[in-house]
């Protein structure tokens, strides 16, 4: 009886041990990190646009960077830097807003949801500040869904072409990502 139930206690035992170690060392050994580029289309003028502000305070429009915009995006996402001519991967979807009181620097909020290649179904939430006249901007993936699932990691942007006159922009994202 004695030892019946010793030899019990130790299976017990083993098996909670197994629970508590297993999943850990299973995600660390599956876990890879994957780069994505892609190109990031701000269309905020003509008929059709995919960024429009919704918001704004009193002292916007005299503000030299803006402050106080709240902007809500639907942009295209190519594996190209042409809109037109480029393959359709994904939208960015979210709100950038305009929160530097004296530079013009963006707080960024969008799920890049790909909807093509190997990635389709699958998206990342990125989150970070875009101070858009700087040459590199460094934002955060802070999660993903799909293949994304408990993703972390940074997305690097780089402006490819902006257009003054009308305020449409390309940005190069590169986005590396663990999960
Ligand atoms: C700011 O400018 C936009 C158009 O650019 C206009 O619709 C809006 O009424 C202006 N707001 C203020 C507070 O002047
Ligand atoms: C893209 O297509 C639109 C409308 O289809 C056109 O007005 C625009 O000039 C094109 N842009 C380029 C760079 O080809
Ligand atoms: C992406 O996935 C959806 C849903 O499975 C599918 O309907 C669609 O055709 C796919 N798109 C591409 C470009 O593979």
């Amino acid at each position: 009886m004695a030892a019946a139930a010793h030899f019990v206690f130790l299976v017990l035992l083993l098996l909670a041990v197994a629970a508590t170690t297993q999943p850990a060392s299973a995600a660390t050994a599956k876990e890879k990190e994957t780069h994505i580029k892609v190109y990031w289309h701000d269309v905020v003028a003509g008929p059709n646009p995919t960024a429009v502000q919704v918001a704004h305070a009193a002292t916007t429009n005299t503000s030299k960077s803006f402050f106080g915009a709240v902007v809500v995006i639907d942009d295209a996402l190519t594996d190209g830097p042409s809109l037109n001519g480029s393959k359709l991967m994904g939208r960015a979807q979210g709100t950038y807003i305009s929160a530097g009181k004296d530079s013009v620097a963006l707080l960024m909020n969008m799920n890049f949801v790909f909807t093509a290649g190997k990635y389709n179904g699958s998206a990342v939430a990125i989150m970070g500040r875009n101070e858009v006249f700087t040459a590199v901007r460094e934002m955060a993936v802070v999660g993903g869904t799909g293949v994304f699932r408990w993703a972390r990691g940074y997305a690097q942007a780089r402006t490819h072409t902006f257009d003054l006159k009308s305020g449409d922009a390309t940005v190069e994202y590169n986005v590396y990502i663990r999960h």
